[in-house]
């Protein structure tokens, strides 16, 4: 689905602040993978959805997406990022972010709806709003009758919910999802877990899901990857996965990097 080759990114070259954050880094992701990936406080998990999605354009190396209709790849290194936007979907962990506070519900689920017709003119009808509140039931929070309200009276567990859903409705090819349950209180975090679980099955979603919560990285999908100093340093499959506990991750971590892991945060849940 997206191929990364050979992909550094050097912050402030040249200078004393220099910093690699990304080391040639060569990563294929397949369609309908589901990749957990772990790693420290600024590991370059972030750097590395930030090349994918074209925030930042990497030092060196390329992106390619793949289009399993024609059977072809597509260098999008250097593509805008509103461009992908259409087939990149990118959740973070502030809920506030995916959606527009001071917008009613069906307007935000109006500008995604838009966003793979660009130019057209679509107006909000009764067949919209009607296929809007089908796609809201499926959250179970009632949200289906609340299509007039105002997005920022919904609580932040609502907002991430719908921030999802209006992601999985704009049906990306690779949906990255940064720490999107980090922000929330235990019983939210596991509800949008929950969510994300069931739509990836349904919909049949290609994810990546940075994580600091082990036991959602060892729990969801079927590869796991970590990285350190802006390196893949672990990258395990499904089978290997199943019998992993996240004591043996880290001890894993320290064979390969003769150190202990920096934060115990990783450990939580
Ligand atoms: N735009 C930027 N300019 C300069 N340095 C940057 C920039 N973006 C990231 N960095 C640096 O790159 C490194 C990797 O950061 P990144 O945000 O990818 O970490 P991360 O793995 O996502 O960490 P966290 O778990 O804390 O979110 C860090 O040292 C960070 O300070
Ligand atoms: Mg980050």
């Amino acid at each position: 689905m997206v191929r990364i080759e050979n992909l550094d990114m050097i912050f402030n070259r040249g200078t004393p602040d220099e910093n690699y954050a990304l080391k040639n880094i060569s990563l294929t992701v397949q369609a309908g993978d589901f990749i957990t990936l772990i790693g420290s406080n600024g590991a370059g998990k972030s750097t590395l959805y930030n090349a994918i999605a074209g925030t930042c354009l990497p030092t060196a190396g390329r992106v390619f997406v793949r289009d399993e209709t024609k059977n072809t790849e597509r260098d999008i290194t250097r593509e805008a990022e509103y461009k992908r936007a259409r087939y990149i979907g990118r959740i973070f962990q502030n809920p506030l972010l995916g959606t527009a506070g001071k917008m009613s519900l069906e307007h935000n689920m109006m500008i995604c709806h838009r966003k793979g017709y660009k130019g057209l003119r679509i107006s909000l009808n009764q067949k919209m709003r009607d296929y809007f509140r089908e796609n809201l039931r499926t959250l179970d929070m009632g949200l289906e009758n609340r299509l007039h309200d105002n997005v920022e009276l919904f609580s932040g567990g609502q907002r991430q919910a719908l921030t999802l859903l209006m992601a999985v409705m704009s049906k990306p090819n690779l949906l990255l999802l940064d720490e999107h349950t980090a922000a929330l209180d235990p019983r939210n975090a596991e509800m949008i877990m929950d969510l994300t679980l069931r739509f990836a099955a349904d919909y049949h979603l290609t994810v990546m899901m940075i994580t600091h919560n082990m036991t959602h990285a060892l729990e969801a999908g079927n590869r796991l990857l970590m990285m350190d100093g802006g390196e893949i340093i672990l990258d395990i499959d499904a089978a290997e996965k199943a019998k992993l506990t996240t004591k043996d991750i880290v001890q894993r971590f320290k064979d390969i990097k003769n150190k202990e892991l920096a934060n115990d945060e990783m450990l939580l849940g």
